[in-house]
């Protein structure tokens, strides 16, 4: 039985089908619309895209008629922690009343307190609670989350995050991409960051790669106080020798060289970037790595440092924007975040749909399937309550998400 669903009277159809990915400097605004226009897809994958009044409605089994609104790609967030335990909303507090993050981390929040959280958490708990955050996402119009463990720090609680990951992937319907960042903090119960690379790289990567489907990418947070660019390197590196794609938080308070580590181990991706130096982008340019930008870690850090995303789009980096969905920053809206990249970065609204859909998926390795809405592809889309993309951006905090299609089913 074949599921057949058209989608009608579509006043914007956002495709983003045009050109070489991923996008860069003014094709980053090219979003390719065509008006009034119609979409079907057979069994999830798009087959027609055409003029409304020319559709072929035999044998349709669903019928969307979006009445003049617009539809854009399925959002893309490349960047998210979406699986732990507990809350940390004394921090928040904290933070408001002065102390900076990296404070909070040392003196044993932070990151370290969603650790002891997540360990003392079983993987069924871990599963229900990142259920709810993506039906959430789901819901403000995402339909492929990059996930990534990083609250277990240890062997078994490494395993038990992925494995979280995994199960929230197999009951659907988002795409997730799981990756793997056991580098995410040193855990206390290491004397030096060395010793704790050495577990990781020994025991932690070999025992994730074992078990098939846990990890696609390999991620270290590379920071003053957490891990050297070095201490990064010797990690992807042995991921990719066990077959990960990698990808690195890289310069987002300062810069210690994450721009450079990533164009030099030919990283997918590296995120967050305020901090980076002219030097380190146009290294990532030269290697192909794309910036994915969180515009929201420095809203909810109360920061100014906001990543240069206009002098990167200037110098031809593809820039792709992320929720970095944590327990410092619960934001699980791409379309907030495409508010933010404007009003706080200065990009125009197409270049943040472009960032959010062509450009995040490339970054994941799913250009080929996702973030474009052309014949051959996943049918993934977003009818907007609204007739142009704009209102993404520009309708902060309102519901702009009027129904989320998920490989040719309404979710
Ligand atoms: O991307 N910077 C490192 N990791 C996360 C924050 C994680 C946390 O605070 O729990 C980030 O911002
Ligand atoms: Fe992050």
């Amino acid at each position: 039985m074949t599921h057949t669903l058209i989608v009608t009277n579509i006043g914007q159809l956002v495709t983003l089908g045009r050109g070489p990915v991923p996008r860069t400097g003014e094709a980053m605004s090219d979003l390719a619309i065509e008006e009034d226009a119609a979409l079907v897809a057979v069994d999830g994958e798009i087959v027609w895209i055409g003029p409304s009044g020319e559709v072929e409605w035999a044998g349709a089994n669903d019928i969307i008629d979006a009445r003049g609104a617009c539809v854009v790609p399925g959002l893309v967030d490349p960047h998210t922690h979406l699986v732990w335990a507990g809350s940390r909303e004394r921090e928040f507090e904290m933070r408001i009343q002065g102390r900076t993050y990296m404070e909070v981390m040392a003196a044993g929040g932070g990151i370290h307190a969603s650790v002891a959280s997540t360990r003392a958490a079983s993987e069924v708990d871990l599963t229900i609670g990142a259920i709810a955050r993506l039906d959430r996402m789901i819901s403000a119009g995402t339909t492929t989350v990059e996930a990534k463990s990083g609250y277990g720090l240890s062997v078994a609680d490494e395993l038990k995050c992925l494995r979280a990951v995994r199960d929230v992937a197999r009951r659907g319907p988002a795409t997730i991409v799981p990756t793997f960042l056991g580098a995410h903090a040193v855990p206390k119960e290491f004397l030096s960051a060395d010793a704790y690379v050495d577990s990781i790289v020994n025991e932690q990567l070999s025992a994730v790669a074992k078990e098939e489907g846990l990890a696609r990418f390999c991620d270290v947070f590379v920071e003053q106080g957490v891990f050297t660019a070095d201490q990064g390197e010797r990690v992807l590196t042995a991921a990719k020798q066990l077959g990960m794609g990698v990808r690195v938080h890289a310069d987002e308070f300062a810069d210690t060289g994450g721009a450079a580590l990533a164009a030099r181990v030919g990283a997918a991706s590296a995120d967050h970037l305020a901090a980076s130096s002219d030097e380190g982008l146009e290294a990532m340019r030269k290697a192909g790595v794309i910036a994915t930008l969180l515009p929201g870690t420095p809203f909810v850090l109360r920061s100014k440092a906001y990543p240069r995303a206009r002098d990167m789009i200037s110098m031809g980096l593809p820039v792709a924007l992320a929720t970095d969905l944590n327990p410092n920053c619960m934001i699980d809206s791409m379309p907030f975040v495409m508010s933010l990249a404007c009003l706080q970065m200065g990009m125009t609204p197409a270049e943040a749909l472009t960032a959010s859909t062509i450009n995040a998926a490339e970054s994941l390795g799913l250009g080929h399937r996702v973030g474009s809405l052309v014949v051959g592809k996943r049918a993934d889309l977003v009818v907007l309550e609204a007739a142009d993309y704009r209102h993404l951006a520009y309708s902060i905090n309102r519901d702009v998400v009027r129904t989320v299609v998920k490989e040719g089913r309404i979710v």
